[in-house]
């Protein structure tokens, strides 16, 4: 089915100016960029993003580090898009990304790994109403 996932290009990608380069790996993977905007994260919007892991070791490093410098949130448009989605971006710790894959390509360590994805449908439709409403999104 057509699905809808919900992307960052993360400080990482924004400070070296790579925001280009991983968008033309996603749309020739042959998803579509039907949102997009480029944001300076709050602490608080990091916070609640990112809330499902405020009890993990990394939490306070996460979210200094998605707060650091701006960010480009998105939502991505096609077949099994999150799954899908999945597999462009590769493994969160780029050490373990497939040839070819986004962080493979791009990724610093697994805290600077340039993209974000969701994970699952349930996920992406909160991840997307966190930054987007209805009319930002065009299919
Ligand atoms: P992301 O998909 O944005 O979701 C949570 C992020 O936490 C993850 O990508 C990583 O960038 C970051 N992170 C930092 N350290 C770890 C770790 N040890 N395990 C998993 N995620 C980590």
């Amino acid at each position: 089915a057509i699905e809808r996932t919900f992307s960052i290009l993360k400080p990482d990608a924004t400070r070296r100016n790579l925001t280009g380069a991983v968008n033309a790996l996603i749309e020739k993977a042959g998803l579509r960029i039907v949102a997009q905007k480029r944001i300076r994260l709050s602490r608080e919007q990091a916070e609640t993003f990112y809330g499902v892991h405020k009890e993990r070791p990394f939490f306070g490093e996460l979210v200094e580090q998605m707060t650091a410098a701006p960010v480009v949130v998105q939502v991505l448009e096609g077949e099994n898009a999150i799954a899908h989605y999945r597999e462009v971006m590769g493994a969160t710790n780029p050490a373990n990304a497939a040839p070819g894959t986004i962080r493979k390509e791009f990724a610093l360590n697994v805290g600077e790994n340039t993209v974000h994805g969701s994970d699952a449908p349930e996920t992406a439709v909160v991840e997307i109403a966190q930054f987007f409403s209805g009319n930002e999104i065009v299919g």
